[in-house]
């Protein structure tokens, strides 16, 4: 499974030029993705890149790969990430990790996103997954009741739980956040959820990622598969 996800970040690898601003994604295949590109860098190749975690942060300054801030560039040529589950919209549900607030503004700042994965992480219809929705510990119980308010609206229900680290401690995010894990099982409309979760106060972000991955590198046993998204980025339909 390893050699299979930095088979996905090689082949991302490709499509790196020189003087090229990236985004880092976060997970043990976007890892792949930073080592290789530090290996890139050692020889010569000049980029930056913005990392999208404190993870991925040390990761990017122990291969050597030049870091900057979005406040000190204004746009990225490309963002390079892992997913947990991908559609055949290239809808993507993000943040097993618990980075999916970073992860989506960086995304959102990139002419393109290149997801890479194992072929495992592609599914016929999103929800398998644990959805995360990254929330305010403020007011909790009135924010859990208006999820499930918003997953009713969307034809959707599961059991919803708060992370917890391996320590039974709550998992805390780099943002200072919670993060709920929401068991759906099945995702009917994701972009009508993803904007339901988005109107709620006390909810920072959620893992439903509609409309910003540009392609997607598969890598599987029969070899690697890239699927380009058909609709522009950022058209949510
Ligand atoms: C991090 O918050 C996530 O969005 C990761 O991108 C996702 O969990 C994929 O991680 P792996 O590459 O480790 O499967």
């Amino acid at each position: 499974m390893d050699q299979l996800k930095r088979q996905a970040a090689a082949r991302a690898l490709e499509e790196v030029r020189d003087g090229m601003q990236l985004g880092l994604g976060t997970g043990s295949t976007a890892k792949h993705f930073v080592e290789l590109l530090g290996e890139r860098v050692a020889a010569g190749l000049k980029v930056v890149g913005v990392p999208t975690s404190e993870a991925t942060r040390a990761d990017a300054e122990r291969c050597g790969v030049p870091l900057t801030t979005l406040d000190e560039i204004d746009r990225l040529d490309i963002t390079v990430d892992g997913a947990d589950e991908i559609d055949p919209e290239l809808n993507l549900i993000k943040g097993g990790g618990g980075a999916l607030l970073r992860e989506k503004i960086v995304a959102a700042a990139s002419d393109r996103m290149i997801v890479i994965a194992d072929d495992t992480k592609w599914v016929p219809t999103l929800g398998k997954f644990p959805l995360p929705v990254e929330v305010i510990p403020f007011g909790l119980g009135a924010t859990r009741r208006a999820i499930e308010k918003a997953f009713a609206e969307c034809g959707v229900s599961g059991q919803m739980a708060v992370r917890k680290d391996k320590g039974g401690h709550v998992f805390v995010t780099d943002g200072g956040h919670w993060i709920v894990d929401a068991q759906l099982g099945r995702i009917v409309n994701p972009p009508g959820l993803a904007k339901a979760l988005s109107a709620i106060p006390g909810v920072v972000e959620h893992g439903l990622f509609i409309g910003l991955a540009s392609s997607a590198v598969l890598a599987g046993g029969e070899g690697i598969r890239v699927i380009e998204r058909r609709k522009p980025k950022g058209d949510q339909e």
